[in-house]
């Protein structure tokens, strides 16, 4: 199975498009709902969570997890990659959600100007600059917007208060660089309020989600290294074939996923994650 981490329900705006890029393959989602958010967490803590969580799905049979959140990304991943992975599972992968937007993202812009939203966490480990830098020679301002993931989680998507941040937080970063021409979501909470960006931002601003540009690079990720590839198991129904997991109670998990996902959702709730 592809195993999906999140700190709790964002990475299902993630999970939506691989599902539908990738039929046929078994996905397994890790929600950490009792610890999240992790958008202010120190890195001792998201690092030590998201090991936790990748070596569960690990010994739950994924040879590949996705870390489908940008705070985990952004604190956690490269510690595991490098440090974990070699005495955890040495043939297993981790990747981010980070690293796919920077290789892509020069190809959006026209001014060579670009901004990217996101938690404090995200937004102080400078992760976006320094992936994007490896790729590409762009202009890069950045902006926390730490009320937006609560509103989301509050289901306030078109909420007066909620449009009053999103203005506060892009007019703050246009008035930075009113060069920016593409906005990159990064925040799997942020796609919820993508109309809202849109009608708040000028016409010619793209602004960029996550998911369809994960979906892309992970299956390009995939046809590249057939040693992942053919441990994942398939189905011969084609259609993905999820399990949802979550550190919270399974109740608790069905009743808010649905802002993140639109049928109905069978959760368990897992009791331990091993240290
Ligand atoms: N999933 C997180 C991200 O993409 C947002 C939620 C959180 O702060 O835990 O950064």
């Amino acid at each position: 199975m592809i195993g999906i981490f999140d700190s709790g329900f964002g990475g299902l705006t993630v999970l939506k498009n691989l599902a539908k890029s990738l039929p046929g393959y078994n996905f397994v989602y890790l929600g950490d709902n009792a610890r999240a958010p992790y958008g202010n967490r120190s890195f001792e803590s998201i690092y030590r969570y998201t090991l936790e969580a990748v070596s569960y799905l690990f010994s739950a049979g994924c040879p590949l997890v996705i870390l489908a959140c940008n705070t985990a990304s952004a604190k956690a991943l490269r510690t595991i990659q490098q440090k974990d992975l070699p005495l955890i599972a040495p043939k297993n992968r981790v990747l981010g959600i980070i690293r796919p937007m920077a290789e892509e993202i020069g190809n959006f812009t026209k001014t060579g100007h670009i901004g990217i939203l996101g938690t404090e966490g995200t937004i102080n480990s400078n992760s976006y600059l320094m992936e994007i830098a490896k790729f590409w020679q762009l202009q890069v301002e950045q902006e926390p917007c730490p009320m937006l993931v609560p509103l989301v989680e509050k289901g306030l998507l078109n909420h007066p208060a909620t449009e009053i941040f999103v203005k506060e937080y892009t007019q703050k970063i246009l008035s930075r660089d009113p060069r920016i021409d593409t906005l990159v979501l990064g925040c799997t909470h942020y796609p919820l309020l993508q109309d809202l960006f849109v009608k708040n931002l000028p016409k010619n601003i793209k602004v960029l989600p996550q998911g369809p540009i994960v979906a892309q690079k992970t299956l390009e990720y995939l046809a590249n290294h057939p040693e992942i590839e053919t441990r994942i198991n398939k189905n011969s129904e084609k259609i993905a074939k999820i399990r949802f997991l979550t550190t919270d109670s399974a109740d608790f998990f069905e009743r808010n996923a649905s802002l993140f996902w639109n049928s109905e959702i069978k959760a368990e709730k897992i009791s331990t994650l091993p240290e």
